[in-house]
């Protein structure tokens, strides 16, 4: 197993996740108006999570499987009923389930952690898809939570961990995956980066323990991750913490229309 592939496996917590990133699918209301899913369609949610979205999607009456590399999240999307199978992006021809074709792959927020080996991603993809099939997408573009990803990684390096090990985000320019797509031979027919600060619905050390596990799980429980989540707080608190208190993260999406040509 990838080493990304290794941390999108373990250490997600399907309760932690429900708590403090709910607005991950709250914010994917517009994405789901570019997929326009109709009934009777078969499509493939790729990096599923919970399978919030999926259950979303499926409600047009499009017939919907999720996949996740994590096997908590797989059964937190099965135990809403969503039929989900453990995945990994970068190796989607390994999993039996997946070997057929579908009228769209929608991703939300997932593409950002398959690092090693991001052609591979699309590819799969490319190879799931029916001739005149669309990939719809969200993920983390260039600059996406900037100053957590530096802080994260300036603490690792202050105790002696190298921070390239740890890091699990790939967040391309929109040019570079565009140029990506293009190779797989889709035709983009829509794409759009932008900034969207996103308030975050508690402190920033929460985000941290539930969506930078792969930084905070190299440190010991107690005293050690403690610390370190507490020194990454201080360095982020004078940018991101407002007024009233509320913590206001500096997303940068970057989103996309693919056809597959008929
Ligand atoms: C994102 O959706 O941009 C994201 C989520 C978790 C970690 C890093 C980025």
């Amino acid at each position: 197993m990838s080493d990304t592939a290794e941390i999108n496996a373990g250490g997600w917590r399907a309760e932690d996740y429900h708590r403090n990133a709910r607005f991950v699918a709250h914010l994917a209301a517009d994405l789901v108006a570019w997929l326009a899913p109709a009934a009777g369609e078969q499509i493939l949610d790729l990096g599923c999570g919970d399978g919030a979205l999926s259950e979303r999607l499926a409600e047009t009456g499009a017939e919907v499987i999720g996949a996740d590399g994590s096997p908590a999240m797989v059964a937190a999307a099965r135990a809403r009923g969503v039929a989900a199978v453990v995945a990994d992006g970068q190796n989607l021809d390994t999993v039996p389930e997946l070997d057929r074709t579908f009228d769209a792959v929608f991703s939300n927020a997932a593409l950002h952690w398959m690092r090693d080996d991001p052609q591979a991603v699309i590819d799969g993809v490319f190879a799931r898809l029916k001739p005149g099939g669309r990939f719809v997408a969200e993920m983390g573009g260039a600059g996406n939570i900037a100053p957590i990803q530096a802080a994260l990684r300036a603490e690792a390096d202050a105790r002696g961990i190298d921070p390239d090990t740890l890091d699990p985000w790939y967040f391309p320019s929109e040019t570079t995956y565009l140029d990506r797509l293009a190779t797989a031979g889709f035709h983009i027919e829509r794409s759009h980066s932008f900034e969207r600060p996103t308030q975050l619905p508690g402190d920033v050390a929460d985000w941290l323990t539930t969506l930078a596990r792969p930084f905070v799980t190299a440190f010991a429980e107690g005293r050690a991750r403690d610390d370190y989540v507490a020194a990454v707080r201080e360095r982020l608190a004078g940018e991101m913490r407002h007024h009233d208190g509320q913590w206001v993260a500096p997303y940068v999406r970057l989103r996309f229309v693919a056809r597959k040509p008929v």
